[in-house]
């Protein structure tokens, strides 16, 4: 139904900007240089791979840095170097994208979902304690939308009971916790280069660790196991061809020249909007956790629906007819609601041999995370990079504003 206030002149008349031009001569320059070189193995010690990672290093003050063919595979990668056992539990959360899931369940362990805070929509180490049996045998805390977990309580947490620490920094270059890019507070760190990260290479990921053999085991994990740094670990253990080539690296390498500036406008106007949209009545705008400084993937509110009388979804349409594109939540459901938990038919035939030989029965139509549940019911997800201006995210508080005081029309008041 249209009513009477949707038919008003909208707040916003053009499309918010387009993302900047994510690759321009400097990507190209180094392109040049790898296809000059006649080899595109990342192996070569002064190629283009390795000096994407010795920057990714500097940046992230890591000690070792490996590359990936995607944010998945360094991830999985991470996990076979965590040694996690066959049948153990992984915890994670169930606010992500598979990527985070896929290689728990390719090492034929079990991930565990543990809830998150309903304001930061990150794991917390309460809820990961609760979660933690005597199964556990790693932890992937996932830094969502560019905002940090409380990762230094996590890291303790893990250490304190000896699991290990896999943070998931796909959406959180650039992110921060008490100063120090995430990533390095646990054990290992993945990011994600796909095409719509921070940073791009089209595809492509990369795994930070402080710690020599972590680092070792990782490298073979992501190639094969064919030990190119000679540590005498050749064939050892079943590993995946996840090598990222001469190409991605050389764009990489020039991607990391743009991520102060990427990071800077979105921090700023982020915060800005959390600023301006907490005065506003019904509107939950994310909270960062205390010493955290969010680098901000994606821009996410809450709707305090009884408070505004209107639903979500109402919200959304009445922003969309504000000329504002926003989005309903971040993903459809949790995770642990999609068909292939729900069936639970990760391999052939049905069957899941992690269940079978953990003699534990993992039904995920019986899992509940109610912060998560409520947190993608009520979200709304704007867009929000580099391209954007402060009178673009004014926008965006004016048409918030200007719905959340407009009136419930008959019918669409909560009950
Ligand atoms: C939180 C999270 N983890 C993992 C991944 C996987 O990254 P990739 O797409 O590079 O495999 C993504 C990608 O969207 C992500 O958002």
């Amino acid at each position: 139904m249209t009513t009477a206030a949707d038919k008003q002149s909208p707040i916003r008349t053009k499309p918010m900007p387009a993302m900047s031009k994510r690759y321009d001569g400097r990507e190209l320059e180094y392109l040049k240089e790898a296809l000059s070189r006649n080899n595109l193995f990342y192996t070569q010690p002064d190629g283009l791979v390795s000096r994407m990672l010795q920057r990714a290093k500097e940046v992230f003050g890591s000690k070792y840095a490996l590359s990936a063919s995607s944010g998945s595979a360094a991830l999985h990668a991470a996990v076979g170097a965590a040694g996690v056992e066959v049948g153990a539990e992984v915890i994670t959360s169930p606010i992500t994208d598979m990527g985070s899931l896929i290689g728990i369940l390719y090492q034929n362990a079990i991930p565990v979902f543990a809830d998150v805070d309903d304001r930061t929509y990150n794991l917390t180490a309460q809820s990961i304690e609760a979660a933690i049996t005597p199964r556990t045998q790693a932890v992937i805390a996932v830094h969502l939308a560019g905002a940090p977990c409380p990762i230094d309580e996590i890291a303790q947490l893990c250490k304190a009971k000896n699991i290990k620490l896999i943070e998931d920094c796909a959406q959180s270059f650039g992110c921060r916790y008490q100063s120090r890019h995430v990533g390095g507070f646990g054990d290992l760190g993945c990011f994600s280069f796909n095409e719509y990260k921070h940073l791009s290479t089209g595809d492509g990921g990369i795994v930070v660790t402080n710690d020599q053999k972590l680092y070792g085991r990782a490298h073979n994990y992501a190639d094969k196991c064919y030990d190119r740094l000679n540590q005498g670990d050749r064939l050892t253990m079943l590993c995946p061809n996840y090598r990222m080539t001469e190409l991605q690296g050389a764009v990489g390498l020039a991607q990391f020249d743009r991520l102060e500036g990427i990071v800077k406008t979105r921090n700023t106007l982020g915060n800005w909007l959390n600023e301006q949209l907490s005065t506003i009545p019904g509107i939950l705008p994310p909270k960062i956790v205390d010493g955290g400084q969010s680098s901000y993937w994606f821009y996410m509110i809450r709707v305090d629906e009884q408070k505004l009388g209107i639903d979500r979804d109402e919200f959304v349409r009445r922003l969309n007819l504000e000329g504002i594109a926003a989005g309903a939540g971040y993903i459809e459901r949790p995770i642990y609601q999609e068909p292939v938990f729900a069936n639970r038919n990760f391999f052939g035939g049905g069957v899941w041999p992690a269940e079978k030989l953990s003699g534990r029965e993992y039904d995920y139509r019986k899992v509940s995370c109610p912060n998560a549940e409520k947190v993608l019911r009520t979200s709304i997800r704007l867009s929000l990079h580099e391209g954007f201006t402060k009178d673009d995210a004014g926008d965006y508080v004016k048409a918030i504003r200007k719905v959340a005081a407009t009136p419930s029309p008959a019918g669409r008041v909560m009950g």
